[in-house]
């Protein structure tokens, strides 16, 4: 599915909380929850509404609503288990459901609204991953800060001026000018709160409906300015007690393409590093890119104690525009300094026996050079009711291997086969489920390009939406790699082995 935001609102819908999962103002979203309560039949037991481009699927909470907000082609029964789990959230950290028990809980519940759609992110994930997730830095609350600290500045600022120009009226008013509209200035200096009284006044009111994009990830411990997050462990221990699989939050994450590219136990070294990153593109059939979402993730796993205390070289890490995330256990500077991931005690081991997150990376752009592999779908209409279809794909990275790539288009039912007159590599029809599968095993550097062609009875949007899978395990799309790694203290080389896999969450033309 592809959850746009997840939002608590009053019933006529205001917005008391929403965290963005894709790039949204403030406006927008506002706007979307307003529209809400006008779309719903009041009385009916539905549990979800649509418009023109989005779907909503919500929740009452007392007197509120939980609500998804997610694009329309995604699967309503996987909208209505998520929105389950975001619901379940709420009673863990608010008592009464209020607003202000809510606006007082903010970003404890975006904290755990993240963590719930992290926990999609990857396909199962382990108490330990999630711990070490959960204290993660958190970049936001600097920018919340920052952003605030300019606020509170500018509004100084201007203060300080209308002091002046006062101070200079008075003096011009002594002087025996005659100045117009004192009555009103007057009036704006006794609500402005003169002098001493200023610094008081100053700090804007704090955000009343806390939107927050959710660009770069919020993590638990820094949102909740300093408290450890013992309500999150307690809430993915119950879920865990009761044996709930988080499940992926995509409809497509292929556990068949993750087994693909895991690497046997048996060819790893006692310290094994698994690179990670996941694509989820959304582009238009005329070559723009709606969306591209890269998510990356590097997991250390020791699995002989005499290797703990190490520290991990990445390269290529520090200049590809992604946003990145370390451990707070981890030494930042050293990281930023040099790409040396290491604890920032020298003499602490990594936990051993268990996969550990040391760095995590994320990508969002609506670059069209930066797609992989672009697909050019045109289908003619050849105007006695079929079409022509010419399809083309062309490997823009050409650094990048990738492997299996199945190209999905959907035909028209009840028409027979399509006639295929030419094709690169080979194709399937699926008659059941109605789709042409392209199916090329190697795309490379050797062979950039290809295209089918094919004639059917049907009309050009017959065609779409077209999906595309593919996976990757020489090198990752952002280049991110292992450099080496060593002995925290007196720097020797330790041996160690690494696998890299680079999927695809979902790829859609639509
Ligand atoms: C158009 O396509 C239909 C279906 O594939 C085919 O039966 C028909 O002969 C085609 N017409 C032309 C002019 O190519
Ligand atoms: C593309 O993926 C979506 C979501 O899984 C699915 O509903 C649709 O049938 C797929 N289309 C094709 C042509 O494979
Ligand atoms: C498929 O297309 C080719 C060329 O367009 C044509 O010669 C052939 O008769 C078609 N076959 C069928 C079964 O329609
Ligand atoms: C390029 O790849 C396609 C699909 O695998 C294949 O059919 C074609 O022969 C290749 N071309 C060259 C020049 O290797
Ligand atoms: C591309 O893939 C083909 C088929 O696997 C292989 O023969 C060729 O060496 C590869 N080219 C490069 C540059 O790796």
């Amino acid at each position: 599915m592809v959850l746009l935001a997840a939002a608590i609102c009053t019933k006529n819908g205001r917005c008391i909380i929403s965290r963005q999962f894709v790039e949204m103002t403030r406006s927008r979203i506002e706007g979307l929850l307003a529209a809400f309560p006008k779309l719903m039949n009041t009385g009916n037991q539905h549990t979800f509404v649509e418009t023109e481009s989005v779907r909503y699927v919500y929740q009452p909470l007392e007197k509120m609503y939980m609500v998804l907000i997610t694009t329309k082609n995604s699967n309503i029964l996987e909208d209505l288990e998520t929105l389950r789990l975001f619901s379940r959230v709420i009673p863990e950290y608010c008592r009464v459901i209020d607003e202000t028990d809510i606006q007082e809980h903010a970003f404890d519940l975006i904290f755990a609204f993240d963590e719930v759609v992290a926990l999609g992110y990857r396909e199962s994930v382990n108490l330990a991953q999630i711990r070490t997730f959960t204290e993660m830095d958190s970049h936001e609350e600097k920018v919340f800060m920052a952003v605030r600290k300019s606020q509170e500045d500018e509004t100084k600022a201007a203060m300080k001026r209308k002091a002046k120009e006062l101070q200079q009226m008075r003096r011009d008013q002594h002087r025996g000018g005659r100045m117009g509209g004192m009555g009103s200035y007057g009036g704006g200096m006794s609500s402005m709160k003169m002098g001493g009284e200023i610094a008081q006044t100053l700090p804007p009111e704090p955000v009343k409906s806390k939107v927050i994009p959710s660009r770069h990830r919020t993590t638990g411990k820094a949102m909740k300015l300093g408290a450890k997050s013992k309500d999150v462990d307690n809430f993915v221990d119950k879920l865990i007690s009761e044996g709930e699989t988080v499940r992926s939050g995509s409809a497509k994450s292929k556990k068949s393409d993750v087994a693909k590219t895991v690497v046997p136990s048996a060819l790893t070294e006692s310290v094994h590093i698994r690179l990670e990153e996941k694509l989820s593109i959304t582009a238009g059939r005329d070559g723009d890119l709606e969306q591209m979402t890269l998510l990356g993730i590097c997991m250390l796993r020791v699995s002989d104690d005499q290797f703990g205390c190490i520290k991990v070289q990445m390269a290529n890490a520090l200049d590809k525009g992604c946003t990145i995330q370390t451990p707070p256990t981890v030494d930042k500077k050293a990281f930023l300094a040099n790409s040396m991931i290491g604890l920032k005690s020298a003499d602490k081991p990594f936990p051993t026996k268990q996969d550990v997150g040391i760095l995590k990376w994320r990508l969002q752009s609506s670059d069209e050079s930066l797609i992989p592999l672009t697909i050019n779908c045109w289908p003619n209409d050849n105007g006695s009711g079929g079409c022509d279809v010419n399809i083309e794909y062309e490997l823009q990275q050409d650094e990048l291997e990738l492997v299996d790539v199945a190209i999905s288009i959907p035909v028209p039912s009840g028409v027979g086969a399509p006639n295929v007159s030419e094709v690169d590599g080979d194709f399937k029809h699926d008659s059941r489920k109605n789709i042409l599968e392209w199916c090329l095993p190697v795309i490379n550097s050797s062979n950039t390009t290809g295209s089918m062609e094919f004639s059917i009875p049907g009309s050009p949007d017959d065609f779409f939406p077209i999906n595309v899978s593919f996976h990757a395990t020489k090198r990752l799309f952002t280049g991110i790699e292992v450099g080496h790694v060593e002995f925290a203290q007196g720097g020797s080389p330790v041996k160690f082995s690494t696998e890299t896999a680079l999927l695809v969450d979902k790829y859609e033309i639509v």
